[in-house]
């Protein structure tokens, strides 16, 4: 049975003193929460404070970037080494903000995903098309491209760490949250590419969170659908009581 991930993507919001504030005011809102998984992305700076404010918690904490290499000349940049001597679990890779903004292909994406799952990290592989992709009719040739891109070399085996988001970029931020017959259509194709990567029993195991544009008013109708299981929440997990809507959404 595959799980249900409810994640929060603050992006670059969010101090590590405000980050503790959200921690104290969540914490005591989701403790009844059992069955979903909870997870946080934080800005760097906010990544000791928030496992330290987590420990001990059913919330889990995500980077939202890292850099495929260990260590080296690469200024600015974060390893996985450094995410794992901080007590981060996941990591957010190709969200479309990085693609779009830091030119992120394919190919880096990939490197950051085996990098992540050979440091026991579990990636959450972000996809999604872009408005005038989707009105040419090419989303599923654009969310197959940016899977099978992303997963290269990743064994069937290591899928059991690995998240997929499919998130259509003309969602996000944009308060036109896809209807859940929208989602559901592409996150039922996104199974059946799995299944010709890596057969049935894997397939219907990884959990495909939908983000774009969900908070606490839709999140249950999305999530109800059959391939969508969870989601990936931008601005709706900046607010602690809409975050804590969500999640139980899911649980
Ligand atoms: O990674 C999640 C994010 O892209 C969605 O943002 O604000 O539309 O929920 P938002």
């Amino acid at each position: 049975m595959r799980k249900v991930i409810v994640a929060g993507n603050w992006k670059m919001n969010k101090t590590a003193k405000e980050a503790a504030q959200f921690f104290n005011e969540l914490k005591p809102l989701v403790a009844d929460v059992k069955n979903a998984g909870i997870v946080i992305g934080a800005p760097f700076t906010a990544l000791e404070t928030a496992t330290r404010e987590t420990a001990g918690s059913n919330i889990k904490i995500a980077a939202e970037n890292m850099n495929a290499k260990e260590s080296g000349a690469y200024t600015g940049e974060i390893s996985p080494l450094m995410l794992k001597d901080l007590g981060v679990e996941y990591v957010i890779l190709g969200h479309s903000e990085r693609r779009e903004y830091y030119h992120e292909t394919d190919e880096i994406i990939n490197e950051k995903v085996k990098s992540a799952l050979a440091h026991n990290l579990k990636p959450i592989l972000c996809i999604g098309e872009k408005l005038e992709e989707r009105e040419a009719g090419t989303t599923n040739d654009v969310v197959k491209t940016q899977i099978t891109g992303g997963l290269k070399d990743v064994t069937a085996a290591e899928m059991a760490n690995v998240v997929l988001a499919y998130e259509p970029v003309w969602a996000i931020g944009t308060g036109k949250t896809a209807t859940p017959e929208q989602a559901q259509e592409v996150h039922a194709f996104i199974r059946g590419l799995l299944t010709d990567l890596y057969g049935k029993e894997v397939a219907e195991n990884v959990t495909v969170q939908y983000g774009g544009s969900m908070n606490d008013a839709n999140a249950a109708d999305l999530i109800a659908q059959t391939d969508i299981d969870g989601g990936l929440v931008g601005g709706a997990s900046l607010i602690p009581e809409k975050f804590a809507v969500i999640i139980k959404a899911g649980d």
